[in-house]
């Protein structure tokens, strides 16, 4: 039987209480414990949430950063190192050298530091420690270790040269991402979330959308961002009530009506971010002619109808696609997008349909050229030339409130830069 230690909150996040007198003996690592179960929030109560959490978090593995040690990491946060912003607050790209921790390798790493004048906060950050901390999977993104200093909240990431699907998809003057690459994409992503619903403790993600599927160099998707992510139903409960939050455009339909969670609720934003994946167009998008804003709205009906598709697929694909894989694509869009629940595929039958398409290979032979940039020229442009955006700047995106009355991550600044890996341009 599992055996958990009662432990004081103060064990797991030292940080947060002894800032000014660290002890040399002090363990940097929050280490595996031998009878592992993963906490959920849920065993949290709010009192302990700020106070005592007197609950083990086992089999964690992350590393206590000191503030300081995440200035010298990041050149004090400088906008040379800026790498974007969400609703949680900015995120620097770090190096961590080999002397910093016995047992920790030499690194890039991205650090998010919490915004104190945003609207998230410690439940935020905790919920992404929680859940990050304890799941481990080729395509979801690591978390190294955290800070927890005083009011200060930060998380230390990997780091993924390519940044998110959102910035490679959309960036106006970014490279297209060819057909396979864009299959591989939906697959990793796919893996992802199969993953946490098939965990012994399932874990619905709530914010399955094209800015958290952060791309390896070779283009592994990763799922980052576990802010919203909350436990899934347990024993004859077939849902979970909550607050609705998440992102607008990405959202079930009976989620926002009803508060209802499911897993199905993310297969539907899969399906958003299938469509936006096929039509190269965002899942809302106010600039473009009043029946095309929503992308679903405006596609669904056609994605059924193999002779209309062409008109739907991203044209910066210029026809260099399977028409198969497309139309399989598409279909599969088509059932996650269903409004009924129940009738949408689980992410593994999701797996399934699509892991053959990035093979197919009835794809046109035209001149088109993909041109890749190595990493280090795109990311040493992305470094050099990016800036943080100034609050004042116009530039902010944000998050669409899903329910009146309820508080909601706001959506939050975003670079003014538009990265490719080419060229770096102003919008
Ligand atoms: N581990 C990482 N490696 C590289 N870049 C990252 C990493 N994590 C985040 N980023 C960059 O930082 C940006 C901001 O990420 P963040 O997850 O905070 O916000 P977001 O996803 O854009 O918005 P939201 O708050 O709605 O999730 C991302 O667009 C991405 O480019
Ligand atoms: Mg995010």
């Amino acid at each position: 039987m599992a055996v958990k230690k009662k432990m004081k909150w103060q064990d797991y996040f030292p940080g947060c209480f002894k800032p000014d007198s660290p002890n040399p003996n002090q363990k940097k690592l929050v280490s595996k414990q031998s009878s592992f179960q993963r906490i959920s929030l849920s065993d949290l109560s709010s009192s302990t949430l700020s106070e005592d959490l007197s609950i083990s978090l086992a089999g964690s593995n992350l590393h206590v950063f000191t503030l300081q040690e995440l200035k010298v990491i990041t050149q004090n946060f400088s906008s040379s190192n800026f790498l974007g912003e969400g609703g949680f607050g900015p995120v620097h790209k770090g190096f961590i050298d080999d002397k910093l921790r016995p047992g920790l390798k030499a690194q890039p790493v991205a650090v998010k530091l919490l915004d104190l004048d945003g609207t998230q906060g410690h439940r935020e950050w905790l919920t992404e420690v929680i859940f990050l901390g304890q799941l481990r999977h080729a395509h979801l993104v690591k978390l190294i270790g955290y800070c927890c200093e005083e009011e200060h909240r930060l998380l230390v990431y990997e780091y993924m040269p390519r940044g998110s699907l959102e910035n490679q998809l959309f960036r106006r003057f970014s490279v297209s991402l060819p057909w396979s690459t864009r299959m591989k994409i939906a697959v990793g992503a796919a893996k992802g979330l199969a993953f946490l619903h098939e965990a012994e403790k399932p874990v619905i993600y709530r914010d399955f959308k094209a800015s958290n599927i952060l791309l390896d160099s070779d283009y592994t998707a990763k799922l980052s961002d576990f802010g919203l992510a909350k436990d899934g139903p347990e024993g004859d409960d077939t849902h979970v009530s909550t607050r609705v939050m998440g992102t607008q455009g990405y959202a079930a339909p009976e989620y926002i009506m009803t508060g209802h969670l499911t897993a199905a609720s993310d297969v539907y934003s899969f399906g958003v971010v299938l469509l936006e994946l096929l039509t190269g167009r965002k899942s809302v998008d106010k600039s473009r002619p009043h029946r095309e804003q929503n992308l679903v709205e405006w596609a669904r009906p056609i994605l059924k109808n193999p002779r209309k598709l062409s008109r739907v697929m991203d044209p910066r694909l210029e026809g260099q696609y399977s028409e198969q894989g497309a139309q399989k694509a598409a279909a599969l869009a088509y059932q996650c997008l269903s409004h009924r629940p129940k009738l949408r595929p689980t992410m593994s039958e999701v797996i399934k349909i699509l892991e053959p398409l990035k093979d197919l290979d009835d794809i046109q032979i035209g001149t088109f050229v993909f041109a890749v940039s190595t990493d280090s020229d795109s990311q040493k442009e992305f470094s050099r030339d990016s800036e943080r955006p100034k609050k004042e700047s116009g530039h902010y995106h944000h998050r669409h409130k899903l329910h009146e009355g309820h508080k909601n991550r706001a959506k939050s600044p975003k670079s003014p830069l538009s990265f490719t890996e080419t060229a770096l341009q102003k919008d």
